[in-house]
């Protein structure tokens, strides 16, 4: 077997399962419609011991596995994509601390996250996006302080985190090998958000402009030394991506769930329209995807935990082909439902329009060809 889940694993999952059932799924349409952040979710989330999954036990968490975390977003995004972000930016915003800070900096800053505290990750900026090492934000250094001045965008929670990593240039002569990590905590590090995008989807998770204008931050609050910044960005990506994966994997599940049930249900020429062949192909062309995708994801979330070789291919494509799969299979739920399916009562519009922003964030999946290709032929 190239993965397994463990006892404890299925148990959260299970868990997971139950409260978003109950409490997230009645509150998706509302979420999307008003377009509004659910604090109410992600307070669901903090007090049920969701957002401790990113971190082992020795920093106040109760995982720290890729596998785990995947199963939560997984079992989120079925229901709410949005809220499926409150897991997966916890876990984005956590991972530079994680993998590149010291053991004083993981204690002292991972145990608010894990009980709550929202964190959020800032690499693009306006002209820099897929070509991350671009950026333009500086961190100049006097003393025991970092002074930080330049803008980000497209930055997830950007405005709702109370802890952010950012990354920036320290080094403007060294290219990528110029760019180091921070963590800003809020109270002594405030930024500022300068706008909030408006979004064909994922409407409730905030997506944030931030600017920082000489914004100070100490420098026990840098990770790891100066003009490792960019390879921390990258391997943080590296980890995340399968979360990505899995959070297309749970929308298409959704999607699928909600097209077969709909297809028993509707009828035309005088019986259900899963009794035609053509409609039976579609939906098995669309659980065969997500079986597929399923597949790949835990074997990257897999490789992620066991520190693998060959993660960061294996990490691209679970997010290139679990992404391309949940865009394929959410459009043909759309299809399935017909007419219904491009209206506001039904889910499976919102679930296309969700399903669309993960072909592009955390990397497009021009970029993550990119990266599978370079691996291949390095
Ligand atoms: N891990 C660690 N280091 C890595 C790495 C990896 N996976 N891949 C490359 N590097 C290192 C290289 O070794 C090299 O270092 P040295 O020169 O010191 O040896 C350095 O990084 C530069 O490598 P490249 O020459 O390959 O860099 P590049 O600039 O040509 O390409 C890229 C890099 C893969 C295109 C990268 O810029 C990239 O992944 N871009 C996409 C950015 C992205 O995913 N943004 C998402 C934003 S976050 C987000 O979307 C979150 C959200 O809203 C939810």
């Amino acid at each position: 077997m190239d993965f397994s889940f463990s006892e404890e694993q299925l148990a959260i999952r299970d868990t997971i399962r139950e409260l978003v059932q109950d409490r997230v799924a009645p509150r998706a349409a509302e979420i999307d419609e008003k377009a509004e952040y659910p604090r109410d979710i992600e307070e669901l989330f903090a007090q049920n011991g969701l957002l401790a999954i990113p971190f082992p036990e020795r920093y106040g968490g109760i995982s720290g596995s890729s596998v785990t975390i995947c199963m939560g977003i997984e079992e989120i995004a079925k229901a709410c994509v949005t809220s499926s972000l409150i897991l997966a930016v916890q876990a984005l915003g956590s991972y530079p601390i994680l993998i590149a800070g010291t053991e004083e900096q993981k204690e002292r800053l991972c145990p608010p996250l894990a009980e709550g505290r929202v964190c959020a990750y800032a690499l693009s900026e306006p002209g820099s996006g897929s070509d991350a090492a671009a950026m333009q934000t500086t961190a100049k250094r006097y003393g025991d302080e970092y002074v930080l001045t330049g803008s980000k965008v497209f930055i997830t929670h950007g405005n709702v985190a109370e802890t952010l990593v950012v990354f920036a240039v320290t080094d403007p002569d060294a290219d990528h090998r110029g760019i180091s990590a921070f963590v800003m905590e809020r109270e002594q590090s405030p930024w500022a958000t300068v706008k909030l995008e408006h979004k064909l989807g994922i409407r409730g998770s905030p997506t944030a402009m931030l600017a920082f204008e000489e914004t100070r931050v100490p420098v026990r609050n840098r990770l790891g030394d100066e003009g490792f910044g960019f390879k921390i960005a990258l391997g943080v990506l590296d980890r995340s991506r399968p979360g990505i994966g899995a959070q297309a994997l749970g929308l298409a599940e959704g999607a699928l769930d909600y097209a077969v049930g709909y297809a028993k249900e509707r009828r035309q020429f005088g019986k259900p329209i899963a009794a035609f062949q053509g409609l039976q192909f579609m939906l098995a062309d669309m659980a065969t995807q997500i079986e597929a995708a399923r597949s790949l994801v835990y074997l990257a979330a897999t490789r992620v935990d066991e520190q693998a070789p060959d993660l960061t291919k294996v990490a691209a494509m679970a997010k290139l082909f679990a992404s391309d799969m949940a865009m394929r299979v959410t459009t043909d739920a759309v299809q399935v439902l017909g007419g219904y399916g491009y209206i506001r009562d039904y889910p499976v519009e919102r679930m296309m329009r969700d399903a669309k922003i993960t072909q592009i964030y955390e990397g497009t999946n021009q970029i993550q060809r990119l990266v599978i290709s370079r691996a291949l032929l390095k």
